[in-house]
């Protein structure tokens, strides 16, 4: 594969493992991994999460990783430039195109999320949530959603972040970002877990998530914690990829996956813990999405005793989480820029910010004005988006990233990208050739409603 000149890469392995763990720790592990486990069987399902991060997540995470480090371009350029590589059709440079979209798309609404975590770390610290029943809990949400104005300041303030972040570029600027954020990140929830363990209770928590329940592991269960596996390590938009690209020739992929696997969901359980045994001491039940991170936890913060600074070092965290992610999500689209018009990195990331902004005004009109608009499948703005990107463009994404890899790539090129050992590599192979397809057209054909 022919060089592309000079071209930034990560300081070191680490900072790449950190920087791919922050866009796979997101709000999906906060608050969808952990309920996930509760109401599916506690222990028993996160076998089968596990054995879906393994079967299916870590083997395209290496998959992702491969192309973009191979390509050393970012997603639409690179896969155009693999399939050349490979004498097939160009036209594979959609699955770089669909992605780099997806992620403006995820973003438009990832930010109006994260902007409501802004507020809340504000109300946390302002002791707005001491001695709120549940009644306050949800008029203080809705009325914070029925106000455009409010979401708006926030949205902008998350977009700025963001894409102030990505405008420095790789170094100073998603690499400096991670390794201030991640560290801070973890050490948070350590104080959170110490904190839930002393004053939370923690045994009935251990126990919502872990107490085995194997006939709840339903096969729409397994397919949904396929379905998170995939959407929770970041993978099939490009993101990964253009991490890759960065990525030097000597790193290991395979071991570096794992690790980035293995911190996502550790760091999935352990919020979890953290939060229902908040949840569970104060008398409260949990509840998936928003409402368990918007109106059950500010309930227990508003009761308990240090309340004040462990509601807002939460909302920090997840602020935190959000950022790093969202950060991944406009790489692509960036690296894509900057790579192919006279734009810098700082024209691009404004004109990508102003393209997020904006989107973002729709998505959070849509909680007031633009209630009654609906889109794709009879659903509202938020929602089509959600539903458009998490259940649609990403699993084919992942699904077309597998095939290229497993049937149009030379094996040869594929093999000495990765390093394995030949039998690791003839397993891997079988994975991404045969069971990796097969989870993914499954995951889609469930969440798309074609299996119920
Ligand atoms: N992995 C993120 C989460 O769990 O919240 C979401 C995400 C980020 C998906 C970046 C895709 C992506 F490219």
């Amino acid at each position: 594969m022919p060089s592309t000149g000079h071209r930034s890469s990560w300081s070191n392995r680490w900072t790449f493992m950190l920087a791919t763990a922050g866009s796979a720790i997101g709000l999906g592990n906060i608050w969808k991994l952990p309920y996930m486990i509760g109401v599916n069987g506690g222990s028993a399902f996160v076998l089968v999460f596990l054995a879906c991060i393994v079967v299916a997540g870590i083997p395209l995470m290496m998959c992702e990783i491969m192309l973009g480090r191979r390509a050393q371009r970012n997603p639409v350029d690179g896969m155009q430039a693999l399939a050349h590589e490979a004498h097939a059709p160009t036209a594979w440079k959609w699955v770089g195109v669909s992605g780099l979209f997806a992620g403006l798309l995820i973003l438009s609404f990832y930010s109006i999320i994260a902007g409501w975590v802004l507020d809340y770390i504000v109300r946390a610290a302002s002791g707005q949530f001491h001695g709120i029943d549940g009644a306050t809990a949800k008029k203080y949400f809705n009325d914070f959603l029925a106000a455009p104005l409010e979401l708006l300041f926030w949205h902008t303030l998350f977009i700025f972040m963001t894409l102030g972040v990505v405008a420095r570029g790789v170094n100073a600027g998603l690499e400096k970002a991670n390794k201030i954020l991640m560290p801070t990140l973890l050490a948070i929830l350590m104080v959170l877990i110490g904190y839930s363990m002393a004053a939370g209770d923690f045994a009935r928590s251990a126990h919502f998530m872990f107490a085995p329940d194997f006939s709840k592991v339903t096969p729409v269960a397994v397919l949904s914690a396929l379905g998170h596996a995939f959407f929770s390590l970041s993978l099939g938009m490009g993101a990964v990829m253009v991490y890759g690209s960065y990525l030097q020739r000597h790193v290991s992929i395979a071991r570096t996956s794992i690790y980035v696997a293995l911190v996502d969901t550790g760091v999935g359980l352990l919020v979890g813990l953290a939060i229902f045994s908040l949840v569970f001491a104060n008398g409260l039940e949990p509840a998936a999405g928003p409402g368990l991170i918007f109106q059950t936890l500010p309930i227990a913060f508003g009761r308990m005793p240090g309340g004040d600074m462990i509601g807002t070092l939460f909302f920090v965290l997840v602020a935190f989480a959000a950022w790093t992610s969202a950060i991944s999500l406009v790489e692509p689209a960036i690296a894509w820029l900057t790579e192919n018009t006279s734009l810098t990195r700082k024209q691009s990331a404004w004109l990508i910010g102003i393209t997020d902004w904006l989107l973002g005004i729709a998505v959070l009109l849509s909680f007031n004005k633009w209630q009654d608009v609906h889109l794709l499948f009879g659903l509202g703005i938020f929602d089509t988006l959600d539903k458009l990107t998490s259940t649609i463009m990403l699993p084919l994404g992942g699904l077309a990233m597998a095939i290229f890899a497993g049937w149009v790539m030379r094996a040869n090129h594929v093999q000495e990208e990765l390093g394995l050992a030949n039998a690791t590599y003839q397993l891997w192979r079988l994975t991404i050739r045969y069971i990796a397809p097969l989870a993914i057209v499954a995951i889609f054909a469930y969440l798309t409603g074609l299996i119920k």
